[in-house]
């Protein structure tokens, strides 16, 4: 059915925001609400909470606020998945390797500088949205013309 998701393009691939955006119409996802931040350390802190413990959260935090990132809702048929297979395998190499279309083969570099995340589940999508647009009203999906 149709769903939203929270997709969001990270500083390294901020300047190639059209481009991405095009990607995401073509796959039968469109934008329902867009904002470009900067995020501070504590927002990425809160942000991606569950990976706290892991080695490489100092320097994820580091990279998420080395400059703007656009934040998007997109919605679609299978918003959620749709999206996850747009952007290919976490690893930018890996993805190089087994998805060549895939966004994060085209704009990542590695295993953390890989250009897009996206929600992995349409609960994490709802908490992830409200992180970004929470204050904001989303007309809900079914009274949407
Ligand atoms: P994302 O899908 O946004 O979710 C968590 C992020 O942490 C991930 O994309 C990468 O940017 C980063 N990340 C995940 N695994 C690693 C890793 N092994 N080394 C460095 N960064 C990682």
């Amino acid at each position: 059915g149709r769903q939203r998701t929270l997709a969001m393009i990270k500083p390294d691939a901020a300047a190639s925001e059209e481009e991405i955006v095009a990607l995401a119409h073509r796959h039968g996802l469109r934008v329902v609400a867009r904002r470009r931040l900067n995020l501070s350390p504590a927002e990425v802190r809160l942000f991606y909470r569950e990976h706290r413990a892991r080695p490489f959260f100092p320097s994820l935090v580091s990279f998420m606020t080395s400059g703007p990132v656009v934040a998007l809702v997109l919605e679609g048929e299978d918003a959620v998945p749709a999206w996850r297979e747009l952007m290919g395998p976490t690893n930018s190499q890996t993805a190089r390797a087994v998805a060549r279309a895939s966004i994060r083969a085209q704009y990542g570099t590695d295993g953390q500088r890989n250009a897009v995340h996206g929600s992995d589940s349409p609960c994490s999508a709802q908490r992830e949205v409200s992180f970004f647009f929470g204050a904001r009203s989303l007309v809900p999906i079914q009274l949407r013309l």
